[in-house]
């Protein structure tokens, strides 16, 4: 009966506040976890986590992963209101930046890998004393990584898919550097969900048409999709899972 339970567990959603980062939180919230979510924009943080309040629990923290001042404030946020202990930690938040090849700026690897690998990095080991203090071990750390770091993609986003990749690895090496510790690390690589961070792609109805058609199952990614994955990760169901990186794209990168 208790096999994807994730009731009562401590979970910390980063960019939680909307696109895939929301559906991950809406689920956690409806299985019963006690939800943090953090984002650069309190006031959309605020407001999903109001929303979820009413049927479940859901705090809101601000905080830029790019400023180590702002990770040092989040990680004393969740020993001071959350004991110290933290379940799972999904590393969401995520930036991207697509560029013609003999364009594509400084800044646009910058910011993607300041945001999706050394924020990723500088916030999980700055919360190990609380994922080592978790009541329920193992103790879970869930990568968003991107099937764009598993295959070529068709769009100019160098730094993000060298970004992706740098993800997909850097779980490999931090599960095998934890396991003794009751720590899992793994990823998810999504395809295609509907958020901001796709939009200038499937609002172009042609795009969107191309891109549908390239999907084995024939259609987008939808928050059970993505909600469902993470539930397992952090259940007693994905106990015995280390190490691994999960294409869900309805069959893009594994039919492929
Ligand atoms: N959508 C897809 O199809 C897709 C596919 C593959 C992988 N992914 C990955 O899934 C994750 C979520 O993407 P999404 O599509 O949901 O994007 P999104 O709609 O742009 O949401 C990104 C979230 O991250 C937060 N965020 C961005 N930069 C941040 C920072 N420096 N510090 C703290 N929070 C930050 C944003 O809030 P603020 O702006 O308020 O900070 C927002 O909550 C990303 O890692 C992305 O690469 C998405």
């Amino acid at each position: 009966m208790n096999l994807f339970s994730v009731s009562g567990k401590t979970v910390l959603i980063t960019g939680g506040s909307r696109g895939i980062g929301e559906m991950i939180a809406r689920g956690m919230v409806d299985a019963g976890a006690r939800v943090i979510i953090c984002a650069r924009k309190p006031d959309a943080a605020r407001a999903l986590a109001a929303e979820l309040s009413q049927t479940g629990e859901c705090h809101a923290l601000q905080a830029d992963l790019t400023s180590c001042e702002d990770i040092e404030r989040l990680v004393a946020a969740v020993g001071e209101h959350f004991g110290g202990k933290l379940d799972v930690l999904v590393n969401n938040a995520g930036a991207a930046w697509g560029s013609p090849l003999e364009d594509f700026p400084t800044k646009g690897w910058e910011k993607v890998l300041s945001t999706n690998v050394t924020g990723l990095f500088e916030l999980t080991t700055a919360l190990l004393p609380a994922l080592r203090a978790a009541e329920d071990r193992p103790a879970r750390v869930i990568n968003i990584g991107s099937i764009d770091g598993l295959r070529v993609p068709f769009t100019e986003n160098y730094s993000y898919s060298a970004s992706k990749a740098a993800v997909h690895m850097l779980t490999r090496h931090l599960a095998q550097r934890l396991a003794g510790e009751a720590i899992t690390v793994n990823a998810i690589a999504p395809g295609f969900f509907l958020t901001e961070m796709t939009k200038f792609m499937l609002d172009d109805p042609s795009m969107n048409e191309m891109i549908q058609n390239g999907i084995p199952l024939g259609r987008f990614g939808q928050p059970a999709d993505i909600a469902g994955t993470v539930i397992f990760l952090s259940s007693t169901a994905g106990a015995y899972l280390t190490g691994a990186t999960i294409p869900v794209d309805g069959g893009v990168v594994g039919c492929g």
